[in-house]
């Protein structure tokens, strides 16, 4: 076995295809429905806000879909991401456990969602798009699209979420670098945020409001498209390239994962990496796959599976999905683009099928892991990602109580370089637990 800790690939190893599970699945996904008619949607009925390429990739049948030669060419820029064995973090945690991390934070914008930022900014192009609208929580997605935007000669709208807006104003910068115009949300510039706003004026926002203050805009405007950066089915097939280079990975250092972790807001980069393995699971061979979320914002362990609305205003298709319902407003954590009421319908699907595993950490032992991590690997992980990597030092501890070996593959979404004031908070003793209060979610739950 290799004693490297950095695992690389050539730039003629990046992936020229994206993997879609769609049509290996053992049952099929209950369909999108209209949110006016409750019908099942048609392609048709998504054309106002998306590019008939990425409606046709939202329910391919095929297998393998080519990525373009223009998308290739940015991918270049970073792709592949390194994969490294975190030798230090195991030494430390005195663990019998391999623990592998693949880091998605080299990207320009530092974070997994140029990988499918880049394709919908290409295929809006094509269709004559003048301009993209969109949600961001951490700011990680907004600075990913405002990126490839701005590759790809489009304008950029973004509606951050307030408490983001607050807390990260660099995010805000960087996304102003690169040519975005940034709305706090909830915003005036919508029916939706104004309805909002005279609700509850000191509203913190939350993801699903920004996506119906951003659908809107989209809708409203007939040179301009949405774009999700989570969720949908089209953004976690950009998203596999992560798993693919993983696999490359993972055979160079010799070894294959007994489980596989990602930390899960919408599901894109914990899907990115899993579902490549959620292939071989249907072979009946794969590993376990958990994914991991916030205890205040448990979409997936304490929410129920049911069509649901994927924003605020109930302007989205109803998605089948585990849901803390629409109207939910989480607390204003930190890890900002955990919290999402909602989940990726695939993804939530495989977990009812009991293809993948969820469990949820409150932010202090987050917290405590990312620093630990820190100070073994270096790195300095964004929030969202810690939740992974303290689910992964808890899968090295049990290896360790159980003295016996387990490989741990983990994907370390994104940097905290912009998180700082959270670290502050965490190391002078200000950051609190929030836990998620329960619900009764018979009211909020559209009647299907
Ligand atoms: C670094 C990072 N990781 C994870 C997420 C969660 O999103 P997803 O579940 O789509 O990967 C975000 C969202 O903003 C993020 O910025």
């Amino acid at each position: 076995m290799s004693e490297a800790s950095k695992f690389l690939l050539e730039d003629r190893q990046i992936p020229t295809a994206w993997v879609n599970v769609l049509p290996a699945l053992p049952e099929p996904l209950d369909p999108p429905l209209h949110p006016g008619t409750h019908q099942p949607l048609t392609p048709q009925d998504l054309l106002p806000i998306f590019p008939m390429e990425l409606i046709e990739q939202e329910f391919s049948p095929h297998p393998l879909v080519d990525i373009p030669g223009e998308v290739m060419d940015i991918y270049r820029l970073w792709r592949a991401t390194p994969l490294y064995r975190a030798r230090r973090l195991e030494r430390a945690l005195d663990t019998p456990a391999h623990i592998y991390y693949k880091y998605e934070g080299t990207s320009p914008a530092g974070s997994h969602k140029p990988n499918t930022a880049v394709p919908q900014a290409y295929y809006n192009k094509r269709a004559g798009m003048k301009r993209l609208a969109t949600e961001t929580g951490a700011g990680q997605w907004g600075s990913a699209l405002s990126l490839a935007c701005k590759f790809f000669g489009l304008e950029c709208t973004v509606y951050m979420v307030r408490v983001s807006y607050d807390q990260k104003p660099y995010r805000r910068m960087m996304m102003h670098t690169w040519g975005a115009q940034v709305f706090a949300s909830p915003s005036e510039h919508t029916h939706a945020g104004r309805g909002v706003l005279a609700e509850s004026p000191d509203s913190p926002g939350s993801l699903g409001i920004a996506i119906s203050e951003a659908v809107e805009d989209a809708a409203t405007h007939p040179d301009t498209n949405y774009s999700l950066g989570s969720v949908l089915n089209h953004v976690m097939l950009h998203q596999t390239v992560i798993g693919q280079e993983a696999r490359l990975q993972m055979d160079l250092a010799g070894e294959s994962p007994d489980v596989v972790i990602g930390c899960f807001g919408g599901g894109s980069n914990f899907g990115g990496l899993a579902l490549p393995y959620v292939l071989d699971r249907f072979a009946g061979k794969g590993p376990r796959i958990l994914a991991v979320e916030p205890s205040a914002c448990p979409s997936l362990t304490r929410g129920v599976m049911a069509y649901d609305y994927g924003d605020t205003a109930k302007l989205t298709p109803l998605i089948k999905m585990y849901t803390l319902g629409h109207d939910f407003v989480p607390p204003g954590i930190h890890a900002g683009g955990l919290r999402y009421h909602g989940a990726s319908p695939l993804l939530s699907h495989l977990l009812k099928l009991g293809h993948i595993e969820a469990k949820s950490y409150s932010q202090l032992p987050v917290f405590e892991a990312a620093i630990e991590f820190a100070r073994t690997e270096g790195i300095l992980p964004a929030p969202e990602s810690s939740h992974a990597i303290r689910a992964a030092v808890d899968e090295a501890l049990a290896a360790r109580e159980e003295g016996r070996p387990r490989t741990i593959l983990f994907c370390l979404s994104g940097h905290g370089h912009f998180d700082l004031a959270a670290y502050e908070n965490y190391l002078s003793g200000r950051l609190q637990d929030y836990e998620y209060p329960g619900r009764d979610l018979t009211k909020s739950l559209p009647a299907i």
